[in-house]
């Protein structure tokens, strides 16, 4: 059931703000995070490895800023058919750490297999929670998504980065890298994003209008830095794969080391820059692709617009947030964009060609 939505990929994007006010509940009393059995002692763990494909991948890219930067935890972050055939070590200290909405794409499954026994603890971040992802970890933490039926991950990658987030807070209060007071203020500010979600989506209109835009081009770039920049391939590989058109995400400081190479009027930029503290490092990376006759598409806060919003193509202004968790917000404005664009060209939205929901075959 579409609930009057065209596509199931437009009603899992609206439903997002309801989807993750349901999963805080599920996660947070208060100010504390609420864990399953046998839940996990943070004080003990020495690295974090997180595995997964796709857009889960990216949502352990996100993660890794966050643990790192917030908690202080090494982390590396790997895609499960590199992960699994390079043999990596893994040693004493480290929690594995699988991503997948489905908990049965077969890559993941083998890198969760050859970390048993190897990895202190297996933990998993999963939508399907009978998945045997699942249920060969030693914790396994539901996203609460609901079922989703769209091949384009959509509110699995945004009740992903929720979960990822807290068990970052939780890393940090354990290790003792945030204080109290520091705890507290952000788990108000993702308190307030199913609030911030609908005010994102009220930008619509103006994300089709970029979407249209970019829809008769062969080849969009899309870049982001620090946490925009998973957001950027996130948004890439959205637009990909349902619009089949050509996107390749940077980060912004790699532009002129090579993809600036490709631009001229008919590459369409989206850059995602909140006004946060690189915002301004964007923007000069943003006026070296206007320079050479490149479209932009930028996609800001308010603060962002007003600096440097005259010059682009289109602007599109989303609510102001704290940067570290801007990627749940600028989740919608990436997923919007590929959906409309892919409405523009009549794809089919929610069954792409070549692919599958379940990817359980290597
Ligand atoms: C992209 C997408 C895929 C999946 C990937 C992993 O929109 O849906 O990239 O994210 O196949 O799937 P799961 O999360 O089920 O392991």
């Amino acid at each position: 059931d579409k609930a009057g939505h065209k596509h199931f990929m437009a009603k899992e994007i609206a439903e997002q703000p309801v989807v993750l006010a349901n999963a805080l509940s599920a996660y947070l009393s208060g100010d504390s995070l609420i864990l399953p059995e046998p839940g996990l002692d943070f004080t003990k763990v020495e690295r974090l490895v997180m595995v997964a494909c796709g857009t889960a991948y990216y949502a352990c890219l996100t993660a890794k800023y966050w643990f790192e930067r917030l908690a202080r935890l090494p982390v590396e972050v790997d895609i499960a058919s590199e992960f699994r055939y390079r043999e990596p070590p893994v040693t004493k200290g480290t929690v594995a750490l699988f991503v997948s909405q489905s908990g049965e794409t077969a890559d993941t499954l083998a890198a969760l297999r050859y970390c048993a026994g190897k990895a202190d603890t297996i933990v998993s971040v999963v939508n399907v929670e009978t998945s045997s992802i699942a249920r060969e970890s030693d914790l396994a933490l539901p996203i609460h998504a609901g079922v989703e039926i769209g091949v384009a991950s959509t509110k699995a990658f945004t009740c992903q980065l929720n979960v990822l987030f807290l068990l970052a807070l939780e890393a940090a209060r354990v290790r003792g890298t945030l204080d109290a007071h520091e705890i507290a203020q952000l788990i108000g500010s993702l308190r307030a994003m199913p609030g911030l979600f609908n005010a994102a989506l009220a930008v619509d209109p103006a994300l089709d209008q970029a979407a249209r835009k970019i829809a008769p081009a062969r080849d969009v770039l899309f870049l982001g830095r620090g946490y925009m920049y998973p957001l950027a391939l996130e948004g890439a590989l959205k637009l990909k794969e349902i619009s089949y058109i050509h996107a390749e995400a940077y980060a912004s400081g790699e532009l002129k080391h090579g993809p600036i190479a490709l631009i001229d009027k008919d590459v369409p930029v989206v850059v995602f820059a909140p006004k946060d503290s690189l915002f301004d490092k964007t923007v000069s990376n943003m006026q070296e692709v206007m320079a050479r006759g490149g479209k932009v598409v930028l996609v800001t806060d308010a603060a962002g617009a007003a600096s440097a919003g005259a010059d682009a193509w289109q602007t599109v202004v989303l609510p102001t947030v704290d940067e570290r968790l801007a990627p749940l917000l600028y989740a919608l404005p990436a997923q919007l964009i590929a959906y409309h664009a892919a409405v523009a060209k009549g794809t089919d939205v929610d069954q792409p060609r070549n692919l599958a929901k379940s990817v359980t075959v290597e």
